[in-house]
């Protein structure tokens, strides 16, 4: 399992994969702060790692509401859910010490999620945003200027 983004997870749009890298590089730093039982390391990237996803949902979920996406519900409800175990799990780990097989079990879920989360419903969803646009990272789109095109087409 890796800890790092991989270009298969690439959804072709630029600020999302930006913010998808800068999670997996939370994420490899939050495995490495555990491991080295770093305590006050280990909060801090916590609470930047669920503002940081806070943002990113929020941006994903404006693009699909901009864009009248259909599967905004059920993608939604994803985020949510993600939103509710990372706060279970945070709870946990900022509880107790901090063991190896806790910084394993956690940045390893939160890599899997993401991983997951990003095949299933990310990439479905940017083909939705990216319509006619078959190589995704060739015609990278920026999603600022994607969200004034729809501003400007409500207009
Ligand atoms: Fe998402
Ligand atoms: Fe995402």
């Amino acid at each position: 399992m890796t800890l790092q983004w991989t270009p298969d997870l690439a959804t072709g749009i630029v600020e999302i994969d930006q913010q998808h890298r800068d999670l997996y590089r939370s994420i490899a730093g939050l495995h490495s702060a555990m491991k080295g039982g770093r305590l006050h390391e280990v909060r801090q990237v916590l609470e930047f790692l669920g503002s940081y996803v806070a943002v990113h949902f929020d941006t994903e979920e404006l693009a699909m509401v901009a864009s009248g996406y259909p599967g905004l519900a059920e993608h939604r409800a994803a985020h949510q859910g993600f939103t509710d175990e990372y706060a279970r799990r945070r709870a946990q780990v900022e509880a107790g010490p901090v063991t190896p097989s806790m910084a394993v079990e956690l940045s390893g879920w939160l890599a899997v999620w993401l991983r997951d989360h990003v095949r299933q419903l990310d990439l479905a969803m940017a083909r939705f945003l990216r319509p006619g646009q078959r190589n995704l990272a060739a015609h990278a789109v920026r999603l600022g200027d994607f969200l004034a095109g729809q501003a400007s087409r409500c207009a």
